[in-house]
C-alpha cells in the first residue's frame, strides 16, 4: 500500500541537500508505485554523462523474492534491504554505445541536432569507443553512474523518501543475481529508499581548507 499521505514535495533545494541523509531501516509498510518510481528515474537520469551516452541500467527490486535474492548477497546491509520499499541496484552497461544513435536520432527528431551533425558524431564517437580499452569504458560508466546515483538520491529525497547508498555487497554476484550478462553490466552501488522508521545517524564533513585549494 502506497502512503501517498506521507510524500511531500519540495523544491527547496537547501532542504533536499541537507536533509538527505543514509537511512538504514524503513518503514516497511511504505511502498512506491510503479509510476512514481519511474517519474523518480525519469528527474534522476537528465543527470549528465560522458557524451550523453546514458550509461546507467537500473534494477528496481520490491518484490520479497528480488530482495531475499539480494539480502543474500548484502548480509551486511540485510535491514535496508529488507525493510526498504524497494533497492534500486545501479549498473553501468559495458555496451552502452549501441544505444548512442537511438539517442542522437531522438535529438534530430526532436530539432537539436541535424542528420549531418549526428551522422559526423556517430562515426567520430564509434572510432573514439572503438578504440578506447575496456578499463577506462569502465571508469567512464561508472563516474556516470555515479551521477545519476546521486540525483535518485536528491530525487527522492524531493519527494519525501529517504535513501542509503550501498557498496556494501557481493558485486562479483550482482548480475547473475538479476539474470544480467555479469561481462556486461558492471555494479556501481544499491540505493534503498523508503521512509525512514530509524533516524539517521548523524555525520559531519572535513571543513573546507582541508580538501579544497585554490591557485
Ligand atoms: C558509494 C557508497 C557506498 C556506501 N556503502 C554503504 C554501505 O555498504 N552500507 C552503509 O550502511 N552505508 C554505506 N554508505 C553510506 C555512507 O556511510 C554515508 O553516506 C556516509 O557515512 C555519510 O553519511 P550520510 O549519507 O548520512 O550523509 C555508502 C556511501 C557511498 C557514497
Amino acid at each position: 500500500m502506497t502512503n501517498a499521505a506521507a510524500v511531500v514535495r519540495t523544491n527547496d533545494y537547501r532542504e533536499i541537500v541537507a536533509g538527505r541523509r543514509s537511512v538504514r531501516e524503513y518503514d516497511p509498510s511504505v511502498k512506491i508505485s510503479r509510476e512514481e518510481m519511474t517519474e523518480l528515474l525519469e528527474e534522476a537520469t537528465l543527470a549528465p554523462s560522458s557524451v550523453n551516452l546514458q550509461p546507467w541500467r537500473f534494477v528496481v527490486v520490491e518484490s520479497e523474492e528480488a530482495k531475499a535474492a539480494l539480502a543474500e548477497i548484502a548480509p551486511r546491509n540485510r535491514t535496508q534491504v529488507i525493510t526498504s520499499a524497494a533497492v534500486i541496484a545501479v549498473f553501468g552497461d559495458m555496451q552502452a554505445f549501441d544505444y548512442a544513435g537511438d539517442i542522437m536520432a531522438s535529438s534530430v527528431a526532436k530539432g537539436y541536432m541535424t542528420q549531418e551533425v549526428m551522422d559526423q558524431m556517430l562515426a567520430n564517437y564509434g572510432a573514439l569507443f572503438g578504440s578506447v580499452p575496456k578499463e577506462a569504458f569502465r571508469d567512464m560508466i561508472l563516474l556516470d553512474t555515479g551521477l545519476v546515483s546521486m540525483q535518485i538520491m536528491l530525487a527522492a529525497r524531493a519527494r519525501g523518501y529517504d535513501t542509503n547508498p550501498i557498496g556494501g555487497y557481493d558485486k562479483s554476484r550482482a548480475a547473475e543475481t538479476f539474470g544480467l550478462e555479469a561481462d556486461r553490466y558492471v555494479p556501481s552501488m544499491l540505493i534503498s529508499i523508503g521512509k525512514a522508521a530509524k533516524d539517521a545517524r548523524l555525520t559531519t564533513r572535513l571543513p573546507i581548507d582541508r580538501v579544497a585549494e585554490w591557485k
